[in-house]
């Protein structure tokens, strides 16, 4: 099962980038195939133009047909998400997150703002017809601490932690729920070998 991430940070040294850093780590723990998208990840004249027909934003919305699951993350910015995440999800047609399940988090310099997420981001995933679209996660900057130097891990409050590890929790089981995994053919085999009654 997959999940894409959106991160509508421009900020090379995001905490927006970094909170979905560890979330993505839990999610690869749970053997989830994830993959990020930022907006240094298309050429900036084709995501403020929407050259729709650009190879990079069609492969972009090759990713996001073949997401199970999305994370739509954003840096609060003047009370609402990012322009630079609207370029991205501008790009996205109508029903294309038809019944995808999104966890969305926000980053914030302060909790004044830490409804963004609910007045502004959901309408849009709304008009995008998300399958789900779960309660997301707001973080403060100050929850968050950066990696200093190559190969050391994000620093988050425990606090922050415990809701970023419940919202996961959710994210997970709701996508179990939506996309039940197949039964292995060698399980089933099994179960109907070892069954005494068969109807
Ligand atoms: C242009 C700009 C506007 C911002 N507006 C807000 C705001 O309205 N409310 C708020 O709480 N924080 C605001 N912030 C602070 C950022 O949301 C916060 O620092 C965030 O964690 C940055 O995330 P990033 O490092 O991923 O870019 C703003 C920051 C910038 C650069």
């Amino acid at each position: 099962m997959s999940v894409l991430a959106l991160i509508g940070s421009p900020s090379e040294n995001s905490r927006t980038a970094a909170l979905v850093d560890v979330a993505l780590r839990y999610l690869n723990a749970y053997g989830f195939n994830t993959e990020v998208v930022t907006p240094f990840s298309l050429p900036a004249e084709d995501l403020l133009y929407g050259r729709f027909n650009s190879l990079a934003v069609q492969q972009f919305l090759q990713q996001v047909q073949q997401s199970h699951g999305l994370i739509v993350a954003t840096p609060v910015y003047k009370a609402a998400y990012s322009g630079a995440l609207k370029t991205l999800l501008d790009l996205i047609p109508e029903r294309g997150l038809h019944n995808k399940v999104v966890l969305p988090i926000a980053t914030g310099g302060t909790t004044a703002h830490m409804l963004a997420v609910d007045y502004a981001l959901k309408p849009v995933l709304t008009a995008l017809k998300a399958g789900e679209i779960l309660p997301g996660v707001f973080a403060i900057d100050k929850q968050i601490t950066r990696p200093s130097q190559a190969g050391e891990l994000v620093g988050l409050e425990s606090e922050l932690t415990q809701r970023l590890d419940l919202a996961l929790d959710q994210f997970v089981e709701q996508l179990h729920r939506r996309f039940p995994r197949p039964l292995e053919d060698a399980w089933l085999s099994e179960r109907v070998r070892d069954a005494r009654v068969s109807v």
